[in-house]
């Protein structure tokens, strides 16, 4: 049931703006509803980087209704020429009486003057209304337009024990159908898929999207020092999904670059060796305007890219189910602390289940 007030329809707006997840790119997802004497008389969302933002949207659909209405926007309106022009303009021309915004902008070229501008043009302007879900909902594009750093969300899936293969290296299926459906949704919403080349020599898998529907697909990388991949391996060879990016460091052997390169793959260089500089690499794939990655394993990958400080979200599936084996490689990987109160915990942890396996997404903290 829709109560008449700004939390149901900025949650409107949310819904808007979350539906557009994984295919805007770079850009923030945004909903914007225009509400006038109790009547919605417009609705949008942000679908694509470079077209229409959801204010401009909205009032299109509003066309003169706009005039003497409140706008619900998810993220502050826009206040600099970018692709297209400023959204605060649109709304103060448009007559738009009362805005109200569910967070600022954390866009060092708008940071709190869309707002400045709305109030000086003598709008009234709330902030903070379901500010927490919106800046949940943008979490990616909050670090990236500051850092220009890569969002990364580790997602594991392993038995209780924590094993992500047997101990003969089987993993086919660890986790359930309704699981294996999150991944891809998951997948869908990122800009890129990062593995381990331990994992492609494994598994030899496609990281395409593949759930019951249609869904964008995601940049493939391989973090591989050497370039060991193998030359007939699906992820170089099945190039109707996204290209493959290469992580490699100068210790590569040139001719298995010039052969890859020829093929249309891209091969970055992150550091001197022995293996890929995991912090350069991120910063190489940011500036390739790659927001977002999923990070799949396998466990090495997985360890060291948290050693560094690299992850920002886990996700992690276990089945109901233990495999054991002291050679069976593990979730998570990487040389340990000394001390229990070294261990890194999550932050605003939930847990869902998906059919019979159990997830636990949270943020890590990790300890100075
Ligand atoms: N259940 C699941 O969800 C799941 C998901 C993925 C994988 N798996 C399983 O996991 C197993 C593979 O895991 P794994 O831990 O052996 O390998 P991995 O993490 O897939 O790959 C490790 C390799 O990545 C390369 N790498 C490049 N830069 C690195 C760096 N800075 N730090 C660490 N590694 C770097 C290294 O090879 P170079 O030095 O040659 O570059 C390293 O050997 C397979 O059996 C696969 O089936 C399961
Ligand atoms: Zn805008």
């Amino acid at each position: 049931m829709l109560l008449l007030n700004d939390e149901a329809y900025m949650k409107l707006a949310l819904q808007m703006a979350e539906s557009a997840l994984g295919q805007t790119g770079i850009n923030p997802v945004v909903g914007c509803v225009l509400v006038k004497e109790g009547r919605i008389v417009g609705m949008g969302a942000h679908l694509k980087r470079g077209h229409g933002h959801a204010e401009v949207l909205a009032l299109q659909m509003a066309g003169e209704e706009a005039k003497g209405s409140t706008a619900y926007v998810t993220l502050e309106p826009c206040s600099h020429y970018g692709k297209t022009p400023p959204c605060s303009d649109r709304l103060i021309e448009a007559g738009v009486q009362r805005v109200v915004v569910a967070t600022t902008d954390p866009n060092p070229l708008v940071a709190g003057t869309g707002i400045a501008k709305l109030r000086a043009h003598g709008l009234d302007v709330s902030v903070g209304v379901l500010g927490e879900e919106s800046t949940k909902l943008n979490e990616a594009f909050n670090k990236f337009i500051v850092t220009r750093m890569p969002f990364v969300t580790m997602k594991t899936a392993s038995t209780l024990d924590g094993r992500i293969a047997s101990k003969t290296g089987d993993s086919k299926w660890i986790t359930s159908p309704d699981s294996r459906g999150y991944v891809h949704t998951l997948r869908h919403q990122h800009q890129g898929i990062l593995v381990g080349v331990q994992t492609v020599i494994a598994d030899d898998p496609l990281l395409s999207t593949r759930g019951d529907l249609p869904a964008v697909q995601p940049v493939r990388i391989i973090a591989d020092s050497l370039l060991r991949v193998p030359l007939g391996a699906r992820v170089l060879t099945e190039q109707d999904c996204q290209p493959t990016i290469l992580l490699a460091s100068t210790q590569a052997p040139a001719e298995r670059r010039a052969a890859l390169e020829a093929r249309g793959i891209t091969v970055l260089t992150c550091g001197d060796g022995p293996q890929v500089d995991l912090t350069l690499a991120m910063q190489q794939l940011g500036e390739r305007e790659i927001g977002s990655i999923l990070l799949e394993g396998g466990g090495r990958l997985n360890g060291a890219m948290l050693e560094r400080r690299l992850i920002d979200k886990l996700v992690l599936m276990f089945a109901p189910k233990i495999i054991g084996g002291a050679a069976a490689p593990v979730n998570i990987h990487f040389d340990g602390f000394a001390k229990m109160d070294d261990a890194i915990t999550l932050d605003r942890m939930s847990v869902e289940q998906f059919g019979p396996d159990v997830c636990i997404t949270g943020y890590p903290m990790y300890k100075s």
